[in-house]
């Protein structure tokens, strides 16, 4: 089966041909267009991403098709959840249209679903049962994946997604957005030890059950990077400080990842950790998550940056699954803000 994949949830423009059955599918192309404009707002602005998504979504399209070699596909998959719903109804619209002029089916597809779907596709191992840890600018979800289609919830954050926490504090920093690569590479070139901030949520006697054992909060964290930046500030500090302190907030977040993802991982016996999302970037949570859990036996795998982050590969892939289910959205197929991953349940 041939798939387009379309992606427009929030501020990647993104289409993909996807050719073949199951987890022996392979990529024919995949073109992403990032939306810059945003960098100047420090954040995306919802109603320029669905007029930027208007004006791109058609060449992305077409660009993807022509480099695929081929115009024939069976089937459209798009997210249609969870997002900002104006550039959702761009990407839903699009393929609904798509799907009715060629007389094929159309399959709406779960982003966060898409994101436990990226790394599979460059890494075959990379497939169920395993512990899941996505973290991206708007979500972070630890999950336990029995099988595709089979997943259990372990835990969430309370308030800040890990992305959210990476750019909000490279706001304070003074850095540009998104931040995430900023505070990574400014991490790598200082030591830890100059600042410390608390691991949030891990407190030593904490055992399965409790409310917090998988959860994550990285409000606190913020909080006390807020303090040490107005500390650092009053004491004409900042400049100097800036790395000390981004090298503190990260060794933060990474161990309590790390930590949390481990907990998961054991508590249902898998022999293999997925990571998805934006953050999955970040070579040293990946490389703090692989020396972590190596001499467990424990494999880590993660997407390389182009499939981490948004794009309509993994959507393409996720709806290969359900379209080879059976399964068929109507084209009255609707875009929704929030909506759980198909197949959840809780813990
Ligand atoms: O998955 P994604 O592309 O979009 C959402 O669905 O949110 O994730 C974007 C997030 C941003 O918060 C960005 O700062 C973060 O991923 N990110 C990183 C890195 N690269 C991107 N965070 C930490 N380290 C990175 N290297
Ligand atoms: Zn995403």
């Amino acid at each position: 089966m041939r798939v387009l994949g379309i992606e427009t949830s929030c501020d990647e423009t993104s289409a993909a041909v996807l050719e073949g059955t199951g987890d022996d599918a392979t990529l024919r192309s995949l073109v992403i267009l990032s939306q810059d404009v945003h960098r100047i707002f420090g954040g995306v602005v919802p109603e320029i991403a669905s007029r930027a998504h208007l004006t791109a979504l058609v060449p992305v399209v077409e660009r993807a098709l022509d480099e695929s070699g081929t115009g024939a596909i069976d089937a459209v998959a798009v997210t249609n959840a969870p997002g900002l719903v104006g550039a959702l109804l761009v990407g839903t619209s699009f393929a609904k249209a798509f799907a009715f002029a060629r007389g094929i089916p159309v399959i709406g597809v779960h982003h966060m679903e898409g994101h436990l779907f990226a790394t599979a596709l460059e890494h075959a191992n990379a497939v169920p049962p395993f512990t899941a840890l996505l973290v991206s600018g708007g979500h972070t979800l630890l999950l336990d994946v029995e099988a595709w289609g089979r997943y259990r919830l372990l835990g969430r954050t309370r308030d800040d997604a890990a992305g959210e926490a990476f750019d909000k504090v490279a706001k304070l920093l003074g850095l540009p957005y998104p931040g995430g690569p900023h505070i990574e590479r400014l991490a790598a070139a200082h030591e830890s030890g100059a600042y410390h901030f608390a691991r949030p949520m891990l407190r030593r006697n904490q055992s399965f059950g409790d409310p917090d054992y998988f959860d994550v909060s990285f409000s606190g964290l913020k909080t006390a990077v807020l303090n040490a930046v107005k500390s650092a500030t009053l004491e004409n500090r900042l400049d100097a400080d800036r790395g000390a302190i981004a090298r503190a907030f990260q060794d933060a977040l990474i161990e309590t990842l790390v930590e949390k993802t481990g907990r998961a991982a054991r508590q249902f016996d898998r022999g293999r950790i997925v990571l998805g999302g934006g953050v999955a970037c970040n070579a040293t949570l990946v490389r703090a998550m692989s020396d972590r859990f190596r001499s467990r036996g424990v494999q880590v795998f993660a997407p390389s940056p182009r499939l981490a982050t948004d794009n309509a590969a993994m959507i393409a892939r996720a709806g290969l699954f359900h379209l080879e289910r059976g399964e068929r959205s109507s084209l009255d197929l609707n875009a929704f803000a929030a909506q759980p991953i198909p197949g959840l349940v809780a813990a």
